[in-house]
């Protein structure tokens, strides 16, 4: 493992190790105080943030490293200088980089032409650091993650991609529930479900809520990712029948609901279902910082 770029060229063994190194991490941080000592990392931002800004920087500086953040002050990535000049520029000073961009060909990029290791912090393709975290959450409660059943309701994007390709490493059944015309890219979903089968999982898409039936956890994001041009209202009537809300959580006997977060209450799910018992979210965010944690060690260490 050289880069964390997508969840989907991971092996199963790299994938179920970084959970388990997550867990000891979280477990005994103490004994993790000083792995990434003298160790420095860029952390890259076309795109706002809260959660893998802070998480990041918390963390590094929890394994006794240290995180220079550059927001996008002279404007997006390759506009002042190439990506190419940035990733081979900042590889002279830091050991990895870590980047939010708009497209995952920015990321590519930069892994391509920098010689550190470079960890995707949200594309518009792919979330692997909130997959791993969200898959790490799930093996928390249920412990046999072969045994889980995850339902995706919503807008198909990022976040379902890297959920995805986190299901058919862990051998889990997946089911996503989208509008018509929202359905996570077709290619992905194939190799998914070939990734899927090689490992005794399963990923089944449907347009109707009716496919969710005994599920372990509900898993809803934003109708609208950042990047996307789509108007609310223009969407909205499509979406409201998906919304997460008590009814659907009872209807399908899930245990859990999670949301990578920001949530929008209201919308994509009702605000008793995000504030309520069976919400995980916040266990979800700082599992942001053990996943990444792993990785950083993995890559780093
Ligand atoms: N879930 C997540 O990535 O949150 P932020 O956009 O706040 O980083
Ligand atoms: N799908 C969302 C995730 C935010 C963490 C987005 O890309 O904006």
């Amino acid at each position: 493992m050289n880069h964390l770029l997508t969840l989907k060229t991971l092996t199963q063994e790299a994938f179920l190790e970084l959970l388990s190194s997550a867990q000891s991490i979280k477990a005994n941080p103490q004994q993790y105080s000083q792995a990434l000592a003298g160790k420095s990392v860029a952390m890259l931002f076309e795109k706002p943030s809260l959660r893998t800004r802070v998480s990041f920087d918390i963390g590094i500086n929890k394994l006794g490293g240290h995180a220079v953040y550059l927001d996008q002050q002279n404007g997006a990535l390759g506009v002042r200088e190439p990506v190419s000049d940035f990733a081979s520029n900042l590889s002279c000073w830091v050991d990895a980089i870590v980047a939010r961009t708009f497209t995952q060909q920015t990321i590519e990029e930069l892994a391509e032409h920098g010689s550190v290791p470079v960890v995707n912090a949200l594309s518009d393709l792919y979330h692997p650091c909130q997959g791993l975290a969200d898959w790490l959450t799930l093996k928390e409660h249920f412990v046999d993650l072969t045994q889980v059943h995850l339902a995706y309701v919503g807008d198909g994007n990022n976040v379902t991609h890297s959920l995805m390709f986190g299901a058919a490493l862990a051998g889990a059944k997946m089911t996503i529930v989208c509008p018509p015309g929202h359905f996570p890219d077709a290619m992905l979903v194939l190799e998914a479900q070939a990734l899927a089968q090689k490992h005794g999982g399963d990923i089944v898409l449907s347009e109707k809520l009716s496919a969710l039936e005994n599920v372990s956890a509900i898993y809803t994001d934003t109708w609208i990712s950042m990047g996307d041009t789509v108007e609310l209202a223009e969407i909205k009537q499509k979406f409201m029948p998906f919304q997460v809300n008590t009814q659907l959580m009872q209807q399908t006997n899930a245990q859990l609901f999670m949301h990578c977060l920001p949530a929008y209450r209201g919308q994509e799910a009702s605000a008793e279902v995000v504030d309520g018992e069976q919400s995980v979210i916040l266990q979800q965010a700082e599992n942001r910082m053990h996943a990444q944690n792993a990785v950083l060690l993995k890559l780093l260490g």
